[in-house]
């Protein structure tokens, strides 16, 4: 055990958890998803969801990683010999390779932004001008390709150093520099001129924007957010140390992991509305409106650098997460070293990812069930796998897992004392699987059928 490492402080334990759990969908979806749905009454359904089962469901993924100490299936295996259930790690590697191939396309924009920024390309021009430009961008063959590409790369870089010199060094130093970025752009947002209009609607609850469809899209976006569901939390609770509190990690996570999403309205929705444009501007938004604000603002320039490497940060600590699934099986059940694990693991990526890319121009045309592979992998992963693997971990803990193991795990074999035991197994054994069914059913369309009938 001690050769596959583990995390050497529970600082960096809890920084790469959050560096996963901290992404794109807090930075880009969060935000426009509030906007979108209500504000302050999504936000409570959404906190609604990560209590009840999003952190049952990391904790149900901290038990079986931390007990065993092995990537998802040698931890199936070991957990429940003779049940046959390590065929799940199977689902869990593919919807990895998915989510990573789609995922890494947004980050390739986000470098290109990047580097447009430092070179003074993002200093002049209406929202007009940034919409032509993003969408000629992302039907060029070349540059959205390279950029994936580019961007996997330094996610394999990362990688192959291994647990300590790779993903716990760089998320002890971008998790920080995130927080301290977010909390300057938060307070240049509160001094811009109407900057209320912006808080108001952020948080200012409106019950009568919550459908029935709307709390299920809170439920999918705190699975996402959290990263649950496909065994990432599993694998990097398999480094953490036996001295942690699985339960004390879980909310630290739950809790940051939250936080960083509602900083990140309060970054955007004041500018939004302080320079006059509307928040229903979705995933554009941070392409094709920000852009146009920032070089409107004093200190433009620097702004809308350190707001794309910020987004930089938080995505590749993300990628580096559903990375180390695939790498972790790699390395222990096919017997590879760490760095063939690294590149087996970026080759994949790199191919999947190019052909994402491409699906906003020369491959916009090749649909599979009417989507293109960029939308397939995104619909799949994020509407089926994550909620199917989500009911796997809960029902896995809260029935088939021992109880014994259960508490054992969660008091650190009775040196802690932990009183939520119960409403933790209550919750895994009723109230996650079955929220989780019926976001699964909405995520195959069955929900809107139902709802049309009503
Ligand atoms: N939680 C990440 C985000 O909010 O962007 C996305 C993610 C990371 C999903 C890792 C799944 C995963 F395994």
């Amino acid at each position: 055990m001690s050769e596959r490492g583990q995390f050497t402080t529970r600082i960096g334990a809890i920084a790469a958890t959050v560096g996963s759990a901290v992404g794109l969908g807090n930075i880009w979806r969060f935000p426009y998803e509030t906007g979108q749905h209500g504000g302050a009454a999504f936000i409570a359904i959404y906190l609604l969801c990560v209590i009840i089962m999003g952190v049952p469901v990391i904790v149900a993924e901290f038990i079986v990683g931390r007990k065993t100490h092995k990537n998802v299936c040698g931890a199936l295996r070991e957990l429940a010999p003779g049940k046959k259930l390590h065929w799940f790690s199977g689902i869990c590697i593919a919807a990895s390779i998915m989510i990573i191939s789609f995922y890494s396309v947004v980050c390739g924009w986000i470098v290109e932004y990047l580097t447009k920024a430092i070179s003074g390309g993002l200093s002049s021009g209406s929202t007009e001008d940034y919409s032509t430009m993003f969408g000629a961008f992302v039907t060029n063959p070349y540059r959205s390709v390279l950029w994936t590409v580019l961007f996997l790369l330094a996610n394999y870089l990362v990688l192959k150093r291994g647990l300590k010199k790779g993903i716990e060094r760089v998320a002890n130093v971008m998790m920080p520099m995130l927080f301290i970025l977010l909390i300057v752009f938060c307070v240049n947002s509160l001094m811009q001129p109407g900057a209320g209009e912006g808080i108001k609607f952020l948080f200012s609850p409106d019950f009568s924007a919550i459908t029935p469809r709307v709390a299920i899209g809170a439920m999918g976006q705190a699975f996402f957010s959290l990263s649950l569901g496909l065994s990432c939390l599993l694998t990097y609770s398999s480094y953490f140390k036996d001295s942690d509190s699985l339960v004390k990690n879980a909310t630290t996570v739950a809790i940051l992991d939250t936080l960083v999403a509602v900083l990140a309205g309060i970054m955007i929705f004041p500018v939004v509305f302080s320079y006059g444009m509307t928040p229903e501007q979705g995933p554009k938004l941070i392409f094709e409106v920000l852009p146009a604000i920032f070089q409107q603002m004093p200190g433009g320039y620097v702004l809308a650098v350190l707001f794309f490497f910020l987004l930089f940060m938080a995505s590749i600590t993300s990628t580096i997460s559903m990375s180390e699934i695939s790498i972790a099986y790699f390395s222990e059940e096919l017997k590879m070293s760490r760095n063939q694990a690294s590149m087996l693991n970026t080759g994949i990526a790199i191919v999947l990812g190019s052909l994402c890319a491409l699906s906003f121009g020369v491959l916009s045309g090749f649909t599979i069930f009417g989507m293109t592979l960029f939308d397939l992998f995104d619909y799949v992963s994020s509407n089926l796998l994550l909620p199917f693997g989500g009911i796997f971990f809960s029902v896995f803990v809260g029935w088939i897992l021992d109880r014994s193991v259960v508490e054992d795990e969660l008091s650190n074999h009775g040196k802690l004392k932990v009183r939520v035991v119960k409403p933790l197994i209550f919750c895994l054994r009723y109230v996650a699987p079955v929220s989780i069914v019926i976001v699964f059913l909405y995520g195959l369309g069955i929900v809107d059928k139902v709802l049309q009938l009503m």
